[in-house]
């Protein structure tokens, strides 16, 4: 039977979930069952579209729903959709906390359903190729320099906003730290050493330098920014060895790059019923780690900005330099001389039987 599948949030980034579903459509995979957005959207021809997803729930019944609404709007959404029987592609970040992951996983174990989370670059071939062969180390890392403009601040009500679960680390690069979780495998953060700045008006920060000590010893450190002048698509590291997740192209040690192409499509892996790619248990350390990161203190303003040559805002200069180096050493920018930087914000977690807690903060 062909699985008909409804989107909750269809303006946005779903826009490129409408796309895949017409594509999937098209080869008879799928049926779009429903659209449904607060706001008006473009319709799509013969599809019911609903401005409330409990309403449409009722009169349409999917078997599976695509969640693609803010961050902080995640839980109860996907909680009646699971208890309407649909399976959930829920876009990343999944949810806010730990007690709202531990929510929602106990509402699937309930259920019985399957909830993929929206980390696309988990399913790349790339990924797997770089686990294989890529050498263990004591440092795995992630680093990664963008450019946003001030518009970007303005493009939705949620954006830049702490309560709505924002940062830069914590959803633009969020697929850069749960690549590196994927890549640190089994890693259990025990500390979180954090440095958060800013180089606008907003809530939430739009540079992050983040240090986790696993409880085997090992670090986590990743180090973004949307304030670059120069680009870093985004590179996970362990050793010699480079994962550029946007991608999908390894540099192993002593090769060149090499593109590894391929992606399982998460929609297509949730309807398949195989394994689940990206299941709502793997990322259970991204939100502990998210969780702690947005509930640190306000980020430090950055000063020495410098205009970006399209006149939208600023930018630090040289921060595409201090990724790679804070990737690469595993200092923070307040252990690396750099004027100003402040010390980092301690937490500490404490993992139990299905859970992690971040334990005690203090500066
Ligand atoms: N996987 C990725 O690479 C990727 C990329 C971009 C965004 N995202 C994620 O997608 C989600 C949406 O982000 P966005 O940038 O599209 O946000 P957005 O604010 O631009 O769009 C969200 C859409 O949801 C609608 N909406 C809000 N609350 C709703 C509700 N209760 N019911 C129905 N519709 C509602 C809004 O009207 C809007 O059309 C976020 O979780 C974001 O992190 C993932």
């Amino acid at each position: 039977m062909t699985a008909r599948v409804a989107l909750v949030g269809a303006g946005g980034h779903g826009l490129s979930h409408r796309r895949k579903l017409r594509e999937l459509a098209g080869r008879g995979l799928l049926e779009i069952a429903a659209l449904c957005d607060r706001n008006p959207v473009e319709p799509e021809p013969g599809v019911p579209f609903f401005d409330d997803h409990e309403t449409m729930l009722r009169a349409v019944r999917p078997d599976a729903v695509i969640v693609c609404t803010p961050p902080h709007t995640h839980l109860p959404i996907a909680l009646d959709c699971l208890a309407a029987g649909a399976d959930l592609l829920l876009e990343k970040p999944p949810v806010v906390s730990v007690a709202e992951h531990a929510e929602l996983e106990a509402a699937v174990r309930r259920t019985g359903r399957r909830v993929q989370v929206g980390f696309q670059a988990l399913g790349s071939a790339a990924l797997a190729a770089f686990r294989q062969a890529a050498p263990d180390g004591p440092l795995v890392s992630a680093a990664g320099a963008w450019w946003r403009p001030d518009s970007y601040y303005r493009r939705a009500p949620w954006a830049g906003k702490q309560a709505a679960f924002d940062g830069a680390l914590v959803n633009p690069f969020a697929h850069a730290l749960m690549q590196a979780l994927a890549v640190a495998g089994r890693f259990a953060p025990v500390s979180l050493e954090l440095e958060r700045y800013k180089t606008r008006d907003i809530q939430t920060d739009d540079c992050t330098f983040m240090r986790l000590t696993g409880s085997d010893g090992r670090r986590l450190v990743a180090a973004v920014t949307l304030a670059s002048e120069v680009f870093v698509a985004g590179e996970i590291r362990v050793g010699d060895a480079l994962l550029e997740y946007p991608t999908d192209r390894v540099r192993l040690p002593g090769e060149r790059f090499r593109e590894v192409p391929g992606r399982v499509g998460l929609l297509e892996n949730l309807l398949s019923g195989a394994e689940l790619i990206a299941p709502l248990d793997r990322t259970r350390t991204f939100t502990a780690v998210a969780e702690a990161i947005v509930a640190a203190p306000a980020p430090a303003p950055l000063p020495g900005l410098r205009p970006h040559p399209d006149g939208t805002g600023k930018v630090v200069p040289g921060i595409d330099q201090l990724v790679r180096q804070v990737a690469a050493t595993g200092l923070l920018p307040s252990e690396s001389d750099i004027a100003w930087a402040v010390g980092p914000h301690r937490v500490l977690f404490e993992t139990e039987e299905g859970g992690i807690h971040a334990q005690a903060e203090h500066r």
